[in-house]
């Protein structure tokens, strides 16, 4: 019987530890603000992509297709929203998603760009993929162009 006791008690402490460490998970799978997704993820991957010049290797065309496809999913979430305090306001405007859609659809055509190995294509995307930057911020950011 006492052995029965220890065995539930076990069970229990080892359902408790697997919760806890599923909530974990959970918390670092958790929606990021808006300032953090344009500081840690869209301003490093796009300085990458504006300083493209002539890659040759497919190392180094790796490095441009994973610049780019960083921009599709960072765009993606930033269309969805954050957790900053008015991320959720901004995203549900119709100028929000579609400067974000225009922000993807360029890192999507730099990506194919890279995979096809051709610099003027993926240059004239990241042409493409600046105006958005600039118009989002004047309307939702003023003050950072
Ligand atoms: C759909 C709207 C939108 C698009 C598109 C967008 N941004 Fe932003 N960005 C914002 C908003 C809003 C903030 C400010 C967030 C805040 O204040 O919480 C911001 C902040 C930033 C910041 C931080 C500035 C600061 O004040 O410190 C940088 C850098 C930035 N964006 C770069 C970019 C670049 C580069 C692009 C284009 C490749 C881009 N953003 C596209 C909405 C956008």
């Amino acid at each position: 019987m006492k052995k029965l006791i220890v065995l539930v008690v076990l069970a229990i402490v080892a359902l408790f530890i697997s919760f806890s460490a599923a909530g974990e998970g959970e918390e670092l799978q958790a929606r990021s603000s808006i300032m953090v997704i344009m500081t840690t993820v869209i301003t490093p991957a796009t300085d990458t992509m504006w300083s493209i010049e002539e890659p040759k290797t497919d190392a180094e065309w790796q490095v441009f297709a994973q610049a780019a496809d960083d921009v599709i999913r960072a765009g993606r979430a930033v269309r969805g929203g954050g957790s900053g305090p008015h991320d959720d306001d901004w995203a549900r405007n119709a100028d929000w998603q579609a400067w974000a859609d225009t922000m993807i659809a360029a890192a999507e055509s730099a990506k194919s760009a890279a995979e096809a190995r051709d610099v003027d294509a993926y240059i004239e995307a990241t042409d493409v993929m600046y105006p958005p930057c600039e118009e989002c911020h004047v309307a939702y950011n003023p003050g950072l162009q």
